[in-house]
């Protein structure tokens, strides 16, 4: 492997995936820009580019097997390897979604992107990330999918709407990402799963609070944690999220 720290963000054409990019450029790294539409992929490298990042495109659609083969292909050909993969794709598969009533083809979309993609893309890459000395993923969850905040009562804790496809898909990429850490615990890999925080981005029409800049914080925090660092927690800028 180069010396060089080589991150592949995924969904990194726009909103907080974008900034997650530009971030960990910004620490000298190679960031390798995951987007599966073309012309969105290469306006966001050319704009990183232009700000002073090593960004290279990355075609890849993490719904599809044959995208994420090459991707990881591509990853060692251009890079030599990976050291940071951020798992930032994700989608709400269109709301409402009322418990009730709603479009199991919109649960299964979210589940097929937030969940199997992670698993996908992830598996895809651990060859590589195991070559390197300091391998970490990062997993965009969201507050949404703790159990804890979608059982408390209402003005507590709780939080989002109601959504029988988006919160529950990231419960389960919370449970993934708790079975990898256990499986990876006896390697140098650490995973953890991260919260941006109500972030004004495509994914809620810009309703949210939070810049995609402070949405990314807590990424590029846990892609650079110290190799004595946590795995298998879940994150926000605040400190520990409950399950
Ligand atoms: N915004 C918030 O308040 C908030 C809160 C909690 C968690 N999150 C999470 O943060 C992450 C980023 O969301 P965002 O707010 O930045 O949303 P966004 O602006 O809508 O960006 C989502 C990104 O995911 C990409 N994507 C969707 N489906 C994909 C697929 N099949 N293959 C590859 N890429 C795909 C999109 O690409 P296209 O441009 O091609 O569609 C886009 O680049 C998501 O996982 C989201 O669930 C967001």
């Amino acid at each position: 492997m180069s010396e060089r720290t080589t991150a592949l963000v995924t969904g990194a054409n726009k909103g907080i995936g974008y900034e997650i990019a530009a971030g960990l450029g910004a620490l000298g790294w190679q960031v390798g820009v995951g987007a599966r539409d073309e012309q969105r992929r290469e306006a966001a490298v050319a704009k990183l580019r232009a700000d002073g990042v090593d960004a290279f495109g990355v075609p890849l659609d993490v719904t599809d097997d044959a995208s994420v083969t090459a991707a990881a292909r591509l990853l060692q050909e251009r890079a030599g390897g990976l050291d940071v993969l951020v798992n930032n794709a994700g989608i709400t598969g269109g709301m409402p979604q009322q418990p009730g009533d709603a479009d199991v083809a919109t649960v299964r979309a979210a589940v097929e992107v937030n969940v199997v993609g992670v698993v996908r893309v992830t598996d895809a890459m651990l060859p590589l990330l195991r070559r390197s000395a300091s391998p970490r993923i990062v997993n965009m969850s969201s507050g949404v999918g703790s159990l804890a905040r979608q059982s408390a009562s209402a003005g507590e804790h709780q939080t989002g709407p109601l959504s029988v496809a988006y919160a529950p898909s990231k419960s389960m990429l919370n449970a993934v990402t708790i079975q990898y850490a256990r499986a990876l615990g006896d390697t140098n890999i650490l995973i953890n799963a991260a919260c941006p925080g109500f972030t004004a981005t495509d994914l809620n029409g810009f309703r949210g609070v939070r810049t995609p800049q402070q949405g990314a914080a807590i990424a590029i925090r846990l892609a650079t944690l110290p190799d004595d660092g946590p795995s298998g927690g879940f994150f926000d800028d605040a400190g520990v999220v409950p399950w």
